[in-house]
């Protein structure tokens, strides 16, 4: 039974209104309404399709999200071929002019005729695609194949939604409209992104992914892959008056509502199009999109016609290319790099290759999870990518060219590559539950990390030394004046005479630093904890430690249980403490600090604390580590807190050491709190 009137007519006004919306979205990227709103709209759409099924129509937005998986796609003959074109390998200004001598000798044109005028655009890096609009509705999209005939292709393109289903204003009777289907970058990373999270295969590439997702036989697997597109072209057409040139077509697409990228413009002879060269090239990196090159047209269609073709590619148009992002190598090695704050970074050793316009030798694996993502091993052939400034990276092993060899070797671990130390010092490596990186755990001792450990140490928020900037601090790490923050007070390695001779610095300024170092020795506790450059603690966490512990000794003598009794320390912050103060180098960096007269001054006595402490009564057993029962009396009874022999339900705290006997025992039997020295160090603010 056909549907009521009523719903066809609120069909029609739908589908016009949810496409209206896509437009200005995806298009125009200005949305017209709240998510909520297109998504009420859309259901309702829905629902009226599944009531009555004869007003589903083919350019009806709910088929924007995928039907039936299909069993094969099935072939579609191109009326008008899909030709490739000519690729112009000299990526130099070269490129250009010999395209321009070309196209002037095949039309004849004497040597002072006037320019040719071209359209210049951008060669998108994704997979071509054939747009057919019948009455203005897409009725069928086929890939490329080999030209002659492709497949068809129609459900996983009606999943993106900026090709619109039903062209805009008076559409011809037909109209095929040819262009690339490409996945951006920023959609690119946010993909991969939430595959990662899921643990689910990511794509090695955005054109990959566009290529991968286009062939889907299951659109709702396309449907899910955020696909764009732009128009270059037309093929077939019936019932419209085509325009005299190619910029006037493109800019014809456009008006149908079809996504023509902006980057296009009209020039006049080769030198024109260098310049067009040069200043795409320039935006390259900033471009949301991969390119890898532009594309230079005869813009009259009549000379169009004029040139012809040679061997199936038109003489009107080439690519003219920029050096690739993306190449092939072999991975020679995998090493770890410790950077300026201990960050251990693994690294590729490659084969020499040449990509985004350099030699490449290394590449970043970013950390031990991404090696073991990609599954990245020594005599793996991988894919290394280079764009603009960026460090090159490892972006895919090419699994089919993995050696025998190298199939039955263990996956790469980072532990076991640096046998569990840093390499530049020695030191303990630890990782952070819930964080990527492997870290050197010794920021005080480590050379690597030298310049940056003593540039924090002296920064105005810590000891504050004036004049020991990034200049005097490279010339003092590289002369090895100083190796650790330690050595700058050790007279025998700074002093006047050793300042003096340094680059940029005289009598003067010598003096000036070797005061400044003197007088940074009077500082308080928060400051030198915070001048330590322990990972994960600031000034303010320094200054809650100086407010509990009130020495440096009392702070590095805490395990990370204890640590978490300290407000707002959770067990990450907690860890990073005791992990660097477990490090023996950094403890001898402090121990030489503390000789030299750098202690860290408490402030004020914390009030909080002995408020706490105040009335309570504490029953003290056992042997404390560091602590006679007489000296933890005495700092108990200084702050009004009682001692007592025995334990009972009166008693507060039970302060336990090594061997304690029945009043533990009893303490457990009767709920009393049980606490350690630490704990008890806490109670009482130092
Ligand atoms: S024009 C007859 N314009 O590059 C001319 N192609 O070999 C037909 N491509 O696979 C192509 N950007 O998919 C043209 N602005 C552009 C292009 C472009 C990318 C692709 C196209 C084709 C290949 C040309």
């Amino acid at each position: 039974m056909p549907a009521p009137r009523q719903a066809a007519e609120r069909a029609e006004a739908l589908r016009a209104e949810i496409e209206r919306h896509n437009y200005a979205y995806y298009v125009l990227d200005a949305p017209t309404v709240p998510d909520a709103e297109y998504d009420r709209l859309f259901r309702e759409l829905q629902s009226l399709e599944i009531q009555h099924p004869d007003l589903l129509t083919p350019d009806s937005p709910t088929l924007r999200v995928g039907g039936h998986p299909l069993p094969e796609f099935a072939p579609v003959r191109h009326a008008v071929p899909m030709l490739s074109i000519k690729t112009e390998t000299d990526t130099g200004p070269e490129g250009a002019r010999s395209f321009d001598a070309r196209v002037r000798r095949a039309l004849g044109l004497e040597e002072g005729a006037p320019p040719v005028e071209y359209a210049a655009e951008l060669k998108f890096d994704g997979l071509a695609i054939s747009l057919r609009y019948e009455d203005g509705v897409l009725m069928r999209a086929a890939t490329r194949g080999d030209g002659e005939s492709g497949e068809d292709v129609t459900q996983n393109v009606r999943t993106i939604r900026r090709i619109p289903l039903r062209l805009h204003g008076a559409a011809p009777d037909l109209l095929e409209v040819r262009g690339e289907v490409f996945m951006s970058r920023p959609d690119f990373e946010r993909y991969n992104a939430r595959q990662r999270a899921l643990a689910k295969p990511t794509l090695v590439n955005p054109r990959n992914g566009a290529a991968g997702s286009i062939r889907q036989l299951d659109p709702t697997v396309a449907a899910e892959r955020p696909l764009s597109f732009y128009a270059y072209g037309v093929g077939e057409s019936r019932g419209w008056a085509l325009p005299l040139n190619h910029s006037g077509t493109l800019d014809a697409l456009e008006a149908f509502g079809i996504p023509v990228c902006e980057h296009r413009i009209v020039v006049r002879g080769a030198e024109e199009l260098i310049s067009f060269h040069a200043r795409i090239l320039a935006l390259r990196d900033a471009l949301p999109f991969d390119i890898d090159g532009v594309v230079y047209k005869v813009n009259s269609l009549a000379e169009q016609k004029q040139l012809g073709f040679v061997s199936r590619e038109p003489r009107w148009a080439v690519a003219h290319k920029y050096p690739a992002q993306e190449e092939m190598t072999e991975v020679v090695g995998i090493e770890v790099q410790v950077g300026r704050t201990g960050k251990l970074t693994p690294v590729a050793r490659l084969a020499p290759v040449f990509v985004g316009g350099v030699t490449v030798t290394n590449a970043t694996l970013h950390n031990e999870d991404e090696v073991r993502r990609k599954d990245v091993r020594v005599g793996d052939t991988v894919i290394v990518r280079r764009a603009g400034d960026v460090i090159p990276e490892v972006v895919a092993v090419i699994k089919e060219r993995r050696p025998k060899s190298v199939e039955h070797e263990e996956p790469w671990n980072l532990f076991k590559a640096v046998k569990g130390v840093c390499h530049a010092c020695g030191s303990a490596i630890a990782r952070d539950e819930g964080e990527v990186d492997w870290r050197c755990t010794a920021g005080l001792y480590c050379p690597a990390q030298r310049k940056q450990a003593i540039l924090h140490f002296a920064s105005r928020r810590a000891l504050d030394i004036e004049g020991l900037g990034e200049k005097l601090v490279d010339q003092l790490v590289e002369r090895k004046l100083v190796e650790s923050v330690a050595d700058l007070y050790d007279p025998g390695r700074i002093n006047v005479e050793s300042l003096a001779g340094l680059e940029r610095m005289g009598e003067k300024s010598a003096q000036n630093i070797v005061a400044a170092i003197e007088a940074s020795k009077d500082t308080t506790l928060a400051r030198l904890i915070y001048a330590l450059g322990i990972r994960n603690v600031g000034e303010a966490t320094a200054k809650d430690l100086a407010r509990h512990f009130g020495s440096i000794n009392g702070l590095m003598e805490t395990g990370a249980e204890e640590l978490q009794r300290v407000p707002d320390v959770g067990p990450v912050v907690a860890e990073s403490i005791a992990g660097f103060f477990a490090e023996p180098h950094n403890r001898e960096v402090i121990a030489r600090l503390e000789q030299a007269g750098v202690r860290g001054r408490a402030e004020t006595r914390p009030t909080e604390e002995a408020a706490v402490v105040a009335g309570l009564t504490f029953v003290l057993t056992g042997t404390l580590p560091r602590l006679t029962r007489e000296e933890a009396a005495a700092l108990i009874e200084a702050q009004g807190g009682k001692v007592s022999g025995s334990v009972s339900k009166k008693t507060d705290y039970v302060v336990a050491g090594e061997d304690a006997g029945s009043k533990l025992d009893k303490a457990r039997a009767l709920g009393v709190a049980v606490i350690d020295e630490n704990g008890l160090r806490l109670l009482l603010g130092n």
